[in-house]
């Protein structure tokens, strides 16, 4: 299902990488990073094979992209043109400024919860600087660049997408003080990852773990097993989620208009609420709910 991820979870995201990886070390090299763990890219640094595999990764995946990604992430994906080889971070960022007022960051990899919420609620979006290895064309367990390029930053060239964004990360500072980690990381994995929402063509994916696998993004919009079902704030923070296969439900937004007003009002009494009540399970499917047809 391509990147695995729980950038506001990262406890319980870290945890379960130890349990797979024998080490249970993260990839990246944290050893020059800053106190924000900003390092410089070294973009000179890839080599041509590297870059070789960027664009077979890029061609693959856009490709598929045509009647199954949002317009808007199609439409940004093209204006960026990083079709060619790994994108210089700097370039990029630079581009991104004009548009939305977010620069992008080069981190070593996966990041503390307090810091990737303080960099989102600066309009900076951290992108990890390693690239994966052939052998993990179609599946990788930690996010690398393709995964965080290609997935989450054409979106934040959208102003209301990106907006979002640096709520979400406010709310992020929030929610450590209210214990809300848990329910607000579960509220990230399914709009920002793995999100599909209405068009007036149908439905189509926003989410960055759809968007750049291979695989989840036929399945999450053809394969007639998992749930759809209406975006619903304190539904999804109650759902718990897959981390090592497809998704077993999607939640599915009108509009980045309504991500953004559905996440406005002070969550303090949602977590209080579900911190009295069990999660549900990936798949359940509640009296009254009915999946959304193809
Ligand atoms: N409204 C949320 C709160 O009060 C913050 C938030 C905004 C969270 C946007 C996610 C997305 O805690
Ligand atoms: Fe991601």
């Amino acid at each position: 299902m391509g990147a695995m991820e729980s950038p506001a979870g990262q406890a319980e995201f870290l945890k379960t990488l130890e349990e797979k990886s024998s080490g249970g070390k993260l990839r990246g090299d944290y050893s020059r990073a800053d106190a924000q763990y900003v390092v410089k890219q070294q973009w000179d640094g890839y080599t041509d094979a590297q870059h070789e595999l960027w664009r077979r990764l890029y061609e693959r995946q856009a490709r598929l992209l045509p009647g199954l990604a949002c317009e808007v992430f199609i439409d940004s994906l093209k204006k960026m043109d990083a079709s060619r080889g790994i994108p210089d971070l700097e370039k990029i960022s630079a581009q991104l400024v004009q548009a939305t007022g977010w620069t992008l960051v080069a981190v070593p990899g996966l990041v503390p919860d307090l810091t990737f919420f303080e960099h989102l609620a600066n309009c900076r979006f951290p992108v990890t600087v390693w690239l994966r290895e052939p052998e993990e064309f179609d599946y990788i367990v930690e996010p690398d660049i393709f995964h965080d390029f290609f997935g989450h930053v054409p979106l934040l060239f959208n102003p209301i997408f990106a907006n979002h964004m640096q709520e979400y990360g406010k709310g992020g500072l929030k929610a450590m003080t209210l214990d809300g980690l848990t329910e607000l990381g579960r509220l990230y994995w399914y709009t920002v990852e793995f999100g599909l929402m209405h068009t007036p063509q149908g439905l189509r994916a926003y989410g960055a773990g759809i968007l750049s696998s291979g695989g989840e993004i036929v399945h999450c919009l053809t394969s007639p097993e998992p749930h759809r079902l209406p975006f619903n704030v304190e539904r999804v923070m109650r759902t718990r989620y897959k981390i090592d296969s497809y998704q077993e439900t999607y939640f599915v937004i009108d509009s980045f208009e309504q991500l953004f007003t559905d996440t406005a009002p002070d969550f303090t009494p949602i977590y209080a609420r579900l911190h009295s009540v069990d999660a549900l399970p990936a798949n359940a499917l509640l009296a009254g709910e009915t999946d959304l047809p193809l």
